[in-house]
């Protein structure tokens, strides 16, 4: 999709649908609106006054302008109250008016981006917010879809349309930076939506080593033979019933800059998690295939940064393994040794990612990291604690904790801590080998976490439990049932921050 900067006068231009966006305690129709609402008889002053149109965000009304102004209809938007305005409520209002007018058929959006009084009209983020929420309100997942083409509904064009000059280098910049942001979650969105049998461990490792070909990325995947040689229990352990060999996927960004930090981000790879011998109900199984979502959104991660040119050595980690029940089956009981040479009782098989993770985290050790984050759609415990508004965050060290709490509110992907106390590491205690995968009934995604706490003692390092936020039950205004991409937009943006805080 074209996304254009122009300068310009909203009264002259004549385009099919017009956005402006409006805020909910502003009464009076000021400036550009001001003209069509003179042209139109005062219809937009009487909408307000009688409140048939109430400005909340996400509210829309759509008027048609009978040829008495050059743009044929204008869409009015809410953006709630003007000084609760936030940077995910533009991207929220954005998002909701493009869709809408995709699904008018409409091919082209154009947005009077004056209308929303930027606070800071010389810096980009406001501009980036709209935009991002436009184009990832416009994703959809098609691949194995028929859609007869007199059906197809897409916009081709999206217009910021601004009267001052000064704005359009910032805003420029900014379509950019939307622009790479969101092929970065789309890219992450198609890989999670994806059906399992078409992303196996070997597929994903594929599309890693295409996603090589960008600037500045090297790739190398490690094999079984390989991951044996290392001594890897926990990713060889946990693919052992499944058909689909295991793949341990390494990327790197930025390799050659020695005297930058690096920063290793590691993601659970699980392509389907069936459960294994301790299987999964029926009900929802499907949603598994999203148990890949960590590492997906590390992929993406890294595509947005190339493209940006971000000066940081970036390391990316991602274990890739199928969980399924079988005659080969990793059992209860079973006790793996990890490459680290601790040993853990597979006390529950469903308890996989933890034990592919920790092959990963302990890896990640020989870069010497400055940071290692590591995403993972791991407990069904942290959906119960937290929903799906916020992903829970543990870790070792407080200054990464609150780098990754600044860019999550930045992205609206944001965290919540849970607290990775002492007390709670007697609950995966084993009686026969070092550590258990499980630690009973109570505080599930705390005792996971505990787990992996055992092999990242050497550097400064955040788990993110993604479970509850990796997808997305209903439509919203720029997630859509789904997968939502999240961790894509975060780790971009505590990159971005790096050296800004450092
Ligand atoms: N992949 C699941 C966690 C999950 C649950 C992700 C719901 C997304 C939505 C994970 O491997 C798992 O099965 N965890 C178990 C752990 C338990 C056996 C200790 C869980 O949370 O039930
Ligand atoms: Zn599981
Ligand atoms: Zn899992």
């Amino acid at each position: 999709m074209n996304v254009n900067i122009k300068i310009g006068f909203a009264e002259k231009e004549s385009a099919e649908l017009l956005v402006f966006y409006l805020y909910e305690d502003v009464k009076t129709v000021e400036g550009a609106l001001a003209f069509f609402d003179k042209a139109l008889n005062n219809a937009i002053t009487e909408l307000i006054k009688k409140k048939e149109f109430i400005a909340k965000l996400n509210k829309t009304i759509t008027l048609p302008t009978y040829g008495k102004i050059p743009a044929k209809r204008i869409m009015l938007a809410g953006l709630g109250k003007k000084k609760d305005v936030t940077f995910d409520k533009v991207r929220q209002a954005a998002g909701t008016t493009a869709s809408i007018t995709r699904d008018m058929g409409i091919r082209e959006v154009t947005g009077v981006i004056d209308s929303i009084e930027i606070p800071n009209p010389s810096s980009i983020e406001w501009y980036q917010a709209y935009v991002e929420g436009c184009l990832l309100a416009l994703y959809k997942f098609q691949r194995y879809k028929n859609v007869p083409s007199e059906e197809q509904k897409e916009i081709k064009s999206l217009t910021l349309l601004l009267s001052k000059k000064e704005s359009f280098k910032p805003a420029n910049e900014a379509a950019k930076q939307g622009q790479i942001i969101a092929d970065a979650v789309y890219f992450t969105r198609d890989l999670i939506n994806t059906p399992a049998q078409d992303k196996t461990p070997a597929i994903l490792a594929d599309t890693a080593k295409k996603l090589a070909k960008e600037p500045g990325i090297q790739c190398k995947v490690l094999s079984k033979p390989e991951l044996k040689k290392l001594g890897m229990g926990g990713i060889l352990g946990v693919s052992q019933g499944s058909i689909e060999p295991p793949k341990f996927i390494i990327l790197e960004y930025n390799a050659r800059a020695k005297n930058q930090d690096t920063i290793v981000f590691v993601g659970k790879g699980l392509t389907f998690d069936s459960g294994g011998i301790c299987l999964k109900q029926a009900k929802d199984m499907d949603q598994m295939k999203s148990d890949m979502s960590g590492g997906a959104a590390v992929l993406g991660a890294i595509k947005a940064i190339s493209r940006m040119k971000l000066p940081q050595h970036i390391v990316g980690l991602i274990p890739c393994a199928e969980n399924m029940p079988s005659g080969s089956a990793i059992k209860p009981g079973d006790i793996i040794k990890f490459r680290s040479g601790k040993t853990a009782e597979v006390a529950n098989t469903d308890a996989e990612g933890r034990l592919i993770l920790a092959d990963a985290l302990d890896y990640a050790e020989k870069y010497r990291p400055s940071a290692v984050i590591d995403l993972a759609t791991l407990t069904g415990s942290c959906v119960v604690a937290l929903g799906t508004a916020a992903s829970g965050m543990l870790g070792n060290n407080e200054e990464l904790k609150k780098r990754v709490k600044i860019a999550g509110e930045k992205t609206w992907e944001r965290v919540w801590e849970l607290p990775l106390w002492e007390e709670y590491q007697e609950q995966i205690k084993s009686d026969i080998a070092d550590i258990k995968n499980i630690g009973g009934p109570h505080a599930g995604a705390i005792t996971a976490a505990c787990f992996l706490s055992k092999f990242t003692e050497k550097y400064p390092w955040v788990h993110l439990d993604i479970a509850g936020t990796s997808w997305c039950e209903k439509n919203n205004a720029y997630l859509q049932k789904g997968a939502s991409g999240v961790g894509v937009r975060l780790l971009v943006q505590l990159v971005q921050n790096w050296s800004r805080f450092s």
